[in-house]
Protein backbone atom coordinates (compact mmCIF):
# COMPACT_ATOMS: atom_id res chain seq x y z
CA UNK A 1 0.00 0.00 0.00
CA UNK A 2 1.51 3.26 -1.18
CA UNK A 3 1.24 6.30 1.94
CA UNK A 4 2.13 9.15 2.56
CA UNK A 5 2.52 12.18 5.24
CA UNK A 6 0.70 16.02 4.29
CA UNK A 7 2.88 17.64 6.96
CA UNK A 8 2.08 21.19 8.16
CA UNK A 9 0.62 23.82 10.04
CA UNK A 10 -2.69 24.01 9.00
CA UNK A 11 -4.05 27.77 10.61
CA UNK A 12 -6.54 27.64 9.09
CA UNK A 13 -6.70 25.45 6.27
CA UNK A 14 -7.31 27.00 2.74
CA UNK A 15 -8.47 25.67 -0.69
CA UNK A 16 -4.67 25.58 -1.47
CA UNK A 17 -4.11 23.27 1.00
CA UNK A 18 -7.60 21.22 -0.05
CA UNK A 19 -5.99 21.12 -3.59
CA UNK A 20 -2.88 19.13 -2.53
CA UNK A 21 -4.98 16.94 -0.28
CA UNK A 22 -7.72 16.12 -3.23
CA UNK A 23 -4.88 15.20 -5.84
CA UNK A 24 -2.37 13.39 -3.68
CA UNK A 25 -5.12 11.43 -2.31
CA UNK A 26 -5.40 10.47 -5.93
CA UNK A 27 -1.86 9.69 -5.93
CA UNK A 28 -1.54 7.52 -2.72
CA UNK A 29 -3.78 5.08 -1.25
CA UNK A 30 -3.83 6.37 2.28
CA UNK A 31 -2.90 9.90 3.29
CA UNK A 32 -2.41 11.29 6.38
CA UNK A 33 -2.60 14.95 7.14
CA UNK A 34 0.00 15.55 9.88
CA UNK A 35 -0.81 18.83 11.65
CA UNK A 36 2.49 19.93 13.37
CA UNK A 37 1.23 20.56 16.97
CA UNK A 38 4.47 23.52 18.12
CA UNK A 39 3.75 24.85 21.29
CA UNK A 40 6.88 27.30 20.99
CA UNK A 41 4.43 29.37 18.67
CA UNK A 42 0.68 30.38 19.44
CA UNK A 43 -1.53 29.57 16.63
CA UNK A 44 -4.54 31.31 16.13
CA UNK A 45 -6.31 27.81 16.39
CA UNK A 46 -5.16 24.98 18.53
CA UNK A 47 -3.80 21.64 17.53
CA UNK A 48 -7.48 20.24 18.46
CA UNK A 49 -9.51 22.59 16.46
CA UNK A 50 -7.23 22.57 13.38
CA UNK A 51 -7.53 18.51 13.48
CA UNK A 52 -11.00 18.73 13.64
CA UNK A 53 -11.34 21.84 10.86
CA UNK A 54 -9.59 19.74 8.78
CA UNK A 55 -11.05 16.30 9.25
CA UNK A 56 -14.78 17.90 8.81
CA UNK A 57 -13.20 19.72 5.31
CA UNK A 58 -12.38 15.96 4.23
CA UNK A 59 -14.64 13.80 5.26
CA UNK A 60 -15.70 12.94 2.34
CA UNK A 61 -12.34 11.53 0.93
CA UNK A 62 -12.32 8.31 2.05
CA UNK A 63 -8.65 7.68 2.14
CA UNK A 64 -7.46 10.89 3.76
CA UNK A 65 -6.89 10.69 7.75
CA UNK A 66 -5.95 13.24 10.06
CA UNK A 67 -3.58 13.29 12.77
CA UNK A 68 -1.15 15.72 15.33
CA UNK A 69 2.27 15.32 15.85
CA UNK A 70 4.76 17.13 17.26
CA UNK A 71 8.50 17.09 17.26
CA UNK A 72 10.27 16.10 14.47
CA UNK A 73 8.83 14.97 11.24
CA UNK A 74 11.24 12.38 10.45
CA UNK A 75 10.90 10.66 14.15
CA UNK A 76 6.39 10.80 13.37
CA UNK A 77 7.23 9.62 10.00
CA UNK A 78 9.40 7.08 11.80
CA UNK A 79 7.10 5.95 14.16
CA UNK A 80 4.11 5.68 11.56
CA UNK A 81 6.44 4.03 8.44
CA UNK A 82 5.88 6.77 6.59
CA UNK A 83 8.22 7.09 3.51
CA UNK A 84 6.80 10.04 1.94
CA UNK A 85 6.01 13.91 2.72
CA UNK A 86 3.74 15.72 0.71
CA UNK A 87 4.53 19.74 -0.08
CA UNK A 88 2.68 22.36 -1.88
CA UNK A 89 4.97 24.72 -3.94
CA UNK A 90 2.96 28.14 -4.87
CA UNK A 91 5.56 29.56 -6.30
CA UNK A 92 9.54 30.48 -6.55
CA UNK A 93 9.26 31.96 -3.14
CA UNK A 94 8.38 28.63 -1.36
CA UNK A 95 11.47 26.88 -2.95
CA UNK A 96 14.30 27.56 -1.24
CA UNK A 97 12.20 27.06 2.62
CA UNK A 98 10.68 24.05 1.02
CA UNK A 99 14.20 23.02 -0.36
CA UNK A 100 15.44 23.40 2.73
CA UNK A 101 12.96 21.49 4.89
CA UNK A 102 13.33 18.13 2.38
CA UNK A 103 17.17 18.50 2.54
CA UNK A 104 17.03 18.34 5.90
CA UNK A 105 14.22 15.45 6.00
CA UNK A 106 16.32 13.34 4.03
CA UNK A 107 19.60 13.88 5.35
CA UNK A 108 18.16 13.65 9.16
CA UNK A 109 16.20 10.20 8.29
CA UNK A 110 19.36 8.52 6.50
CA UNK A 111 17.32 8.33 3.35
CA UNK A 112 14.43 6.96 4.95
CA UNK A 113 11.62 10.23 4.32
CA UNK A 114 11.76 11.57 0.66
CA UNK A 115 9.54 15.09 -0.42
CA UNK A 116 7.36 14.85 -3.04
CA UNK A 117 6.30 18.46 -4.12
CA UNK A 118 2.90 19.06 -5.57
CA UNK A 119 2.84 22.42 -7.50
CA UNK A 120 -0.82 24.68 -6.13
CA UNK A 121 -3.26 24.86 -8.69
CA UNK A 122 -2.77 28.91 -10.77
CA UNK A 123 -5.90 29.57 -8.71
CA UNK A 124 -4.77 29.23 -5.51
CA UNK A 125 -1.06 30.19 -5.84
CA UNK A 126 -1.64 33.72 -4.29
CA UNK A 127 -3.58 31.87 -0.83
CA UNK A 128 -1.91 31.22 2.49
CA UNK A 129 -2.77 30.67 5.79
CA UNK A 130 -1.02 34.12 7.07
CA UNK A 131 -3.22 36.27 4.21
CA UNK A 132 -6.04 34.77 4.96
CA UNK A 133 -6.03 35.42 8.98
CA UNK A 134 -5.34 39.00 7.80
CA UNK A 135 -7.74 39.29 5.39
CA UNK A 136 -10.58 37.74 8.47
CA UNK A 137 -9.32 40.07 11.12
CA UNK A 138 -9.64 43.23 8.43
CA UNK A 139 -13.27 42.06 8.23
CA UNK A 140 -12.42 41.08 4.50
CA UNK A 141 -14.21 38.44 2.07
CA UNK A 142 -12.79 35.14 2.64
CA UNK A 143 -15.04 33.33 0.48
CA UNK A 144 -12.31 32.18 -2.50
CA UNK A 145 -9.98 31.37 0.38
CA UNK A 146 -11.59 28.48 2.36
CA UNK A 147 -14.56 26.56 3.09
CA UNK A 148 -17.51 28.82 4.84
CA UNK A 149 -17.70 26.97 7.35
CA UNK A 150 -13.72 27.71 8.38
CA UNK A 151 -13.94 31.29 7.62
CA UNK A 152 -16.93 31.60 9.88
CA UNK A 153 -14.43 30.09 12.84
CA UNK A 154 -12.03 32.76 11.78
CA UNK A 155 -14.11 35.45 11.95
CA UNK A 156 -15.24 34.59 15.06
CA UNK A 157 -11.70 34.22 16.51
CA UNK A 158 -11.34 37.63 15.55
CA UNK A 159 -14.40 38.94 16.57
CA UNK A 160 -15.93 40.30 13.27
CA UNK A 161 -18.61 39.71 10.80
CA UNK A 162 -18.70 37.69 7.92
CA UNK A 163 -18.79 40.25 5.40
CA UNK A 164 -21.50 38.28 3.60
CA UNK A 165 -23.61 39.22 6.22
CA UNK A 166 -23.09 43.00 6.65
CA UNK A 167 -23.91 43.29 2.97
CA UNK A 168 -26.96 41.36 3.46
CA UNK A 169 -27.89 43.87 6.06
CA UNK A 170 -28.23 41.29 8.89
O1 LIG B 1 2.58 24.67 7.11
P1 LIG B 1 4.02 24.92 7.48
O2 LIG B 1 4.10 25.72 8.76
O3 LIG B 1 4.80 25.54 6.35
O4 LIG B 1 4.63 23.46 7.77
C1 LIG B 1 5.98 23.32 8.17
C2 LIG B 1 6.27 21.88 8.67
C3 LIG B 1 5.23 21.49 9.69
C4 LIG B 1 6.21 20.94 7.51
C5 LIG B 1 7.69 21.88 9.27
O5 LIG B 1 7.85 23.01 10.08
C6 LIG B 1 7.94 20.63 10.11
O6 LIG B 1 7.95 19.53 9.61
N1 LIG B 1 8.12 20.84 11.42
C7 LIG B 1 8.36 19.79 12.38
C8 LIG B 1 9.75 19.94 12.97
C9 LIG B 1 10.80 19.36 12.02
O7 LIG B 1 10.76 18.21 11.66
N2 LIG B 1 11.79 20.20 11.63
C10 LIG B 1 12.88 19.76 10.78
C11 LIG B 1 12.65 20.13 9.34
S1 LIG B 1 13.24 21.77 9.06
Amino acid sequence: MKKAIYPGSFDPMTYGHLDIIKRAAKIFDELTIGVLDNRAKTPLFSVEERVKILSEACKDIPNVKVESFSGLLIDYAREKNFHVSIRGLRAITDFEYELQIAQTNRLLSGGDLDTIFLTTSLEYSYLSSTGVKEIASFGGDLSKCCPEFIADLVYKKYNVKNPKFRREGN
